[in-house]
């Protein structure tokens, strides 16, 4: 928690997610459920910052009240997957789901994993000793090399799943099939946040180091009512802006620009319609407005760019542009409406 006594001498806490706060607005506004609620903003929490991971940041956040069925986690992680697609940044960004259960086998199996832990609590890291008490679950997430060994024997949450519980996270998953979203059942994702039950979920990368979720989030069912609300049923995710933010980059340094290169004022004219029409086809395309032939072929080299289009009054008659591919040098004339196709 970002925490901090302001200048009048009030304890501060800054909003750390957005989740607790908007199951605070339901009940004190007495929302109707079924809602489905969309937010954004900056979010602060004291953690060591390190590559991304800021003490403040921002989140976008989608939360669904009052729907019992795996459906609504279906279509909550089909959004999702949808959001990364749309950002350009789905290839390298893989989804790794798990279960909780519901009451009965969160704490059968918190039970369990105690009394298995307990037997090697003096060869625990300092955080896993702390956390034995307070939030044994979180354990599983341990990133320390002796932790891990210890945790790779221990009990597993699906041995502990009651016959609703393995039915619903079932239905998830063949949900998930049927949309073709590919997912990792990893049995060891707990999430950091205790409210979560069922379905949990996490969009994770290797792009960015070792802070590797874009999306995260789960179910919730009775955080609601343990706040004072009526039972109501709750899904959500959040996606952090800045590591989204980060990944595009990361795509768009990685993808090899197509380079355009027009020469003479009736071509110059013509490069932004070509570019435009490239990029609505989802190519990455660089054009600078001005520059000799030489030093735009020297922008290209520089640029890493894949190919190079080059096109003069000429061909602009002739309908006509000149490919060069930059890896073998072989260039070629090519019909203009069969730019795509050719590149
Ligand atoms: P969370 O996993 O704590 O979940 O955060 C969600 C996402 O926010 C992360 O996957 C990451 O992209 C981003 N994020 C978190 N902490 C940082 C940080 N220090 N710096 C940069 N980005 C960060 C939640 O916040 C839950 N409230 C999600 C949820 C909504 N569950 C149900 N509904």
């Amino acid at each position: 928690m970002y925490t901090f006594i302001d200048k009048g001498g009030k304890s501060i806490t800054l909003r750390p997610e957005f989740t607790a706060a908007i199951v605070r607005l339901l009940i004190e506004k007495k929302l109707q459920a079924p809602i489905k609620l969309f937010s954004i903003g900056p979010a602060f929490r004291y953690e060591r910052p390190q590559k991304g991971r800021q003490r403040q940041f921002h989140q976008i956040n989608f939360e669904v009240f009052g729907i019992e069925d795996p459906k609504a986690d279906i279509e909550l992680i089909s959004l999702a997957q949808h959001l990364l697609t749309e950002f350009g940044i789905n290839k390298n960004v893989k989804l790794e789901i798990n279960s909780l259960g519901d009451s009965e086998t969160i704490t059968q199996y918190r039970e369990a994993l105690i009394s298995y832990l307990k037997k090697f609590q003096n060869d625990l890291s300092e955080d896993s000793q702390n956390r034995l008490i307070k939030n044994p679950l979180r354990i599983l997430d341990s990133k320390d090399k002796t932790d891990k060994e210890i945790i790779s024997d221990a009990p597993k949450i699906s041995d502990y799943y009651t016959k609703e519980s393995s039915y619903f996270f079932d239905q998830v998953l063949n949900g998930l099939q049927a949309l073709g979203i590919p997912y990792t059942v990893n049995s060891k994702l707990v999430r950091g946040l205790d409210y979560y039950c069922h379905t949990v979920f996490e969009f994770v990368t290797e792009d960015l180091g070792a802070q590797g979720a874009v999306f995260a989030g789960g179910r919730y069912d009775n955080l609601v009512s343990s706040v004072g609300g009526k039972h109501t049923p709750a899904i959500g995710f959040a996606g952090g802006i800045e590591r989204i933010m980060e990944l595009i980059n990361y795509a768009e340094k990685k993808e090899r620009p197509i380079y355009i290169i027009p020469i003479g004022g009736e071509a110059e004219e013509h490069a932004l319609t070509l570019a435009s029409e490239l990029r609505r086809n989802g190519l990455y395309v660089i054009y600078e407005y001005s520059g000799t032939l030489k030093t735009r072929m020297k922008k290209a080299n520089q640029a890493n760019a894949k190919v190079v289009l080059i096109f003069g009054d000429e061909e602009l008659s002739s309908k006509t542009l000149k490919i060069k591919n930059m890896d073998t040098g072989e260039e070629k004339m090519i019909a203009r409406d069969k730019t795509v196709e050719n590149i």
